[in-house]
């Protein structure tokens, strides 16, 4: 695999003197200048810091600091004992991602603090500062009478410029599975999501929002806030002050300890970042957060490659299937006697007919969920710890079997391990279950966390489960098996550390479709997604459904886009696994739009953002690593649009047929959603395309070299 660094050059290291009596350096800016972090302290020695674009001021001098358990809080009264800048450019490559090359540029500002007065502790403070936006961390060097700390609040500041129009999510410390709001800044309203229906864990204490927060302002600048490198640290929520216009991190927390964050000094914090871009294109171009993070620790990674997927899924979803083969069993025996219900989905049979769905349509792996024992005890009961094993197969399904067909067809298997939630039972049967995979060179396993996690008193999102969902990724890279976790943490760009973090759901994802109460994933859902969680990472969202309705399984639910923006899905979002997630026959019923899905590529040599609004509307171009062909996925929500594309990214003197797949007349994603029209054309960097999109629609378009 080519991850291996193309060059790392070091500009220039300008270290200056430690006498305070030199003028130490405050402020950095971007290699191009245009933004700029300026260091201060205030008069009683509170660290601060402020940020401009273009030299307009984007974020108002905001303080730094943390309140400790049992030790005075981390605050005022320090002085500069030491400062450096540095400057960094480097190219990387993805082993595989949304480009092969990462630029990594960036200057550095290195604040070296002490206290004036006892106990005169030292802190640090890293800024990089970068074309698209702006990192910084605090970092606790080792010292003397200070060995541990007890975070009980992170103190970090962001007091804005204006009112933005924010898209948001509530600062929900359990679950990410809310739709965006679109409000000024000054209306978040966290609280009210407090009671959801379809959610099996939520705990909103404050008004907060969960990152990435992305934000527009009047004249068209674009924030976007979140955070990089979430290692042994609480997630990130941001309290908002929306009289203020301000916002401060709030750490999530626990109910079993009076602090939110332990560690042992030398440690640093993860980074704070802000996108600073003038459009939102730019938001998805940007590698940020990636950037941030440090370089594969796993050296060759090639056991795994991206792969377009089906699986035993959404018919659990429409209710067609279910996860358990019997009904629900009593609680405190755990025993399973009852005569199968003749509806289990993850059978042999099923499977098999999967795998050859799968080998006859370009297609490298089948996930099947529901395929060990304890699903039977799944509905209503607290204590689920010691009910899965994560080896023991249902009697309908052969694993040893359903593997060895697999491996004839050429199509691999993606595991399923729904913990419930309970981590101790996961953590115990890792290595039993880790090693079963790799006994059957199974690489991949979706993990789930649904449920309050056990133990008790833990949220999903606090310094406890970050460890254990970093800890599984490490673990399970030994066994050479990449992780999908659903109801993950919050995507920070680890990936880069640890490529077998392979992909996360992490917000509403195409099963609340299927089953939600209310009314599913709106048109725009994608549109705001797109420029939200997806700047965080890959997302497992598992696109195109087919049978948009399925009114023979739900009537009253049903998916809000157009076929159109089904197939566009497999473009827009961005992840090395990705999902064709409708039942076989839906797919056998429509082979034409299939095309679409059996052609597009997973793996991308570079990506282009040709158009986008938040919200609204998004266009995106990428360029398959293995044929240097490109797809293109055009989306918009409830509006109709037409949207006009240059195809001048296209390779000079290189002739393409592009098979467009677009909206058919009065195509509309509730009125008529099939309407699809499949043209193909000749194309050349010379081609422009007009493209229109239904209400809720979308368009597909795979330009292969002639
Ligand atoms: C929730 C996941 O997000 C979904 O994909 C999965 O099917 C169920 N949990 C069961 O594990
Ligand atoms: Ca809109």
């Amino acid at each position: 695999m080519k991850y291996i660094k193309l060059s790392i050059i070091v500009l220039s290291i300008i270290i200056f003197s430690c006498s305070k009596e030199k003028d130490l350096p405050t402020v950095i800016t971007s290699p191009n200048n245009t933004i700029q972090i300026d260091f201060n302290l205030t008069e009683k020695g509170v660290p601060s810091y402020k940020v401009s674009f273009e030299n307009e001021e984007v974020i108002k001098t905001s303080t730094l600091g943390f309140n400790l358990k049992d030790f005075p809080d981390i605050n005022e009264d320090f002085e500069i004992i030491n400062s450096t800048t540095n400057s960094f450019n480097e190219t990387w490559q993805m082993p595989w991602g949304e480009q092969l090359d990462v630029v990594n540029n960036y200057n550095e500002l290195i604040i070296e603090l002490q206290e004036t007065v006892a106990p005169n502790r030292k802190i640090n403070i890293v800024f990089k500062a970068y074309d698209d936006g702006i990192g910084f961390r605090y970092e606790f060097p080792e010292q003397d009478n200070f060995i541990e700390i007890f975070i009980t609040d992170e103190n970090t500041q962001f007091n804005l410029t204006e009112d933005y129009k924010t898209f948001w999510i509530p600062g929900d410390w359990d679950i990410y599975e809310h739709l965006y709001s679109t409000t000024k800044f000054s209306k978040i309203d966290a609280l009210k999501y407090r009671d959801h229906s379809n959610l099996a864990q939520t705990q909103i204490p404050e008004n907060s929002v969960n990152t990435p927060v992305t934000m527009v302002g009047k004249s068209g600048l674009h924030l976007s806030f979140h955070e990089a490198a979430l290692v042994d640290y609480s997630g990130m929520t941001l309290k908002v002050d929306t009289l203020n216009l301000s916002m401060q991190s709030g750490l999530v927390g626990s109910r079993n300890q009076d602090y939110k964050v332990k560690r042992t000094l030398p440690f640093h914090t993860p980074w704070r970042t802000i996108h600073i871009t003038k459009n939102a294109p730019d938001l998805i171009e940007s590698n940020l957060i990636v950037n941030l993070n440090e370089p594969n620790k796993l050296g060759d990674v090639s056991w795994i490659k991206p792969t377009k997927y089906t699986g035993i899924w959404w018919e659990m979803h429409l209710g067609k299937s279910t996860w358990d083969m019997s009904a629900k069993q009593d609680m405190t025996t755990h025993t399973t006697q009852a005569k199968p219900h003749g509806k289990h989905g993850a059978t042999t049979k099923n499977a098999k007919a999967f795998i050859d769905f799968s080998a006859k349509n370009n297609i490298g792996a089948v996930l099947i969920e529901g395929w060990n024992t304890g699903w039977e005890h799944w509905i209503g009961f607290e204590d689920r710890e010691g009910v899965f094993d994560f080896v023991t197969p249902y009697p309908d399904y052969d694993l040893q079997e359903v593997v060895r067909y697999g491996k004839e067809k050429g199509v691999e298997i993606i595991m399923h391990h729904e913990t419930s939630a309970a981590t101790e039972t996961y953590t115990k049967q890792q290595d039993t279950a880790f090693a079963l995979m790799q006994s059957l060179g199974i690489h991949a396993v979706k993990t789930g966390y649904v449920g309050k996690i056990l133990p008790k008193g833990e949220y999903h999102h606090g310094q406890y489960m970050v460890n254990h969902y970093n800890n599984t990724v490490e673990k399970a890279a030994k066994y050479q098996v990449a992780i999908n976790a659903h109801e993950p943490i919050k995507a920070t760009g680890l990936r880069r550390t640890y490529p077998n973090t392979i992909s996360r759901e992490g917000l509403r994802g195409q099963e609340f479709n299927a089953w939600a109460s209310d009314g599913g994933n709106p048109p725009e859902h994608i549109s705001i997604v797109a420029f939200t969680r997806m700047l965080s990472g890959p997302i497992d969202f598992t696109p195109g459904i087919f049978d948009i309705k399925f009114d023979k399984y739900k009537k009253d639910n049903q998916v809000n886009t157009t076929i159109a923006q089904q197939l566009a899905l497999f473009v827009v979002i961005y992840s090395p696994v990705q999902m064709a997630a409708d039942l076989i026959e839906n797919y056998e019923a429509n082979l034409e739009a299939f095309q679409f899905i059996k052609d597009v590529g997973v793996d991308w040599k570079q990506t282009q953002v040709l158009n986008g609004e938040i919200g609204d509307f998004v266009t995106i171009a990428r360029q398959e690593r293995e044929t240097g062909n490109w797809f293109i996925g055009s989306i918009t929500d409830e509006n109709s649009r037409e949207l006009n594309i240059n195809l001048d990214f296209l390779e000079e003197g290189q002739s393409y047929s592009a098979i467009i797949y677009k909206d058919g007349n009065n195509a509309h994603w509730n009125d008529n959603p099939l309407a699809l029209d499949i043209e193909t054309v000749t194309v050349t960097k010379d081609t422009k395309l007009t493209l229109n999109l239904a209400q809720g629609g979308g368009a597909a378009i795979s330009i292969i070299k002639q």
